[in-house]
């Protein structure tokens, strides 16, 4: 399994995840990077309004969950997309949430984020591949899918993990993606580097074809990342 891992993830999240002289604003846009457009405080604040829109967006939704919902987290990385909701859906909406994440640089950030909030006991954080859970039909009521992760898989594996959880979500289980839509990210306004901006039909397809019917995806906000566009997107069966 280390193997496929390994393989499959062709970036090297280790190195893109750790602040260097190299790579002084993780996750900030490459194009933008290239061009001298990032500094330390418009990098600062543009972090904040993306934590303070997950946030916002996502503890609309908890107020419905019921105690007790298991949540995947696909991807830790810098955490900048659960860091304030998270907390509080262990503690004030009693979720179960583990987090999953290939790489050791981001399985380091979640562990060094719960013990801030004091959560390390009741948080559980793998060094796995999210397809190692969902190819066997370990998906959870609730799958949070932040930003950049499903925009950093190449096309196969794109396919093949929304197929797999197409086929295993629980009938009223919901995936949060936070991606940037080719429909809203023309390559004309953005230079993706390593990133493919999916149109809505790619995200659709293969989640349809392993449900064996139609999905909803409803989009609860949209938010700008610099010059990029990410929408939250609430999927669930029809
Ligand atoms: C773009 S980063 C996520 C950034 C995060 N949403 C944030 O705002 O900080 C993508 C993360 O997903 C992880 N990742 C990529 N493919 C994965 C896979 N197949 N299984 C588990 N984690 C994966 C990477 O190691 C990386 O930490």
């Amino acid at each position: 399994m280390r193997l496929q891992c390994v393989v499959k993830n062709k970036i090297d999240w280790d190195a893109e995840l750790t602040t260097s002289s190299k790579n002084p604003f993780p996750l900030a846009p490459r194009d933008l990077q290239d061009r001298g457009l990032v500094t330390p405080e418009n990098y600062r604040v543009q972090n904040r309004r993306l934590t303070r829109f997950c946030t916002q967006t996502m503890m609309s939704e908890l107020k419905v969950v019921v105690a007790g919902t298991r949540m995947q987290i696909a991807g830790f990385g810098i955490g900048r997309d659960v860091q304030q909701w998270l907390p509080r859906a262990v503690r004030e909406f009693g979720c179960s949430v583990d987090i999953l994440d290939t790489s050791e640089v981001a399985c380091e950030n979640a562990r060094r984020f719960l013990r801030y909030h004091g959560l390390v006991r009741r948080v559980k954080v793998a060094h796995a591949d999210v397809e190692e859970y969902w190819s066997v039909g370990e998906v959870p009521e609730v799958v949070f899918i932040g930003q950049g992760f499903i925009q950093t898989q190449d096309d196969t594996t794109k396919d093949r993990m929304l197929g797999y959880l197409g086929t295993s979500l629980p009938e009223d289980g919901v995936v949060y993606l936070l991606h940037a839509r080719g429909e809203d990210n023309p390559r004309s306004r953005v230079r993706w580097g390593k990133s493919t901006p999916y149109t809505d039909t790619e995200i659709r397809a293969p989640l349809e074809e392993g449900a064996g019917g139609q999905v909803v995806m409803q989009v609860l906000g949209k938010h700008q990342y610099y010059h990029q566009k990410y929408t939250l997107l609430r999927i669930g069966r029809a």
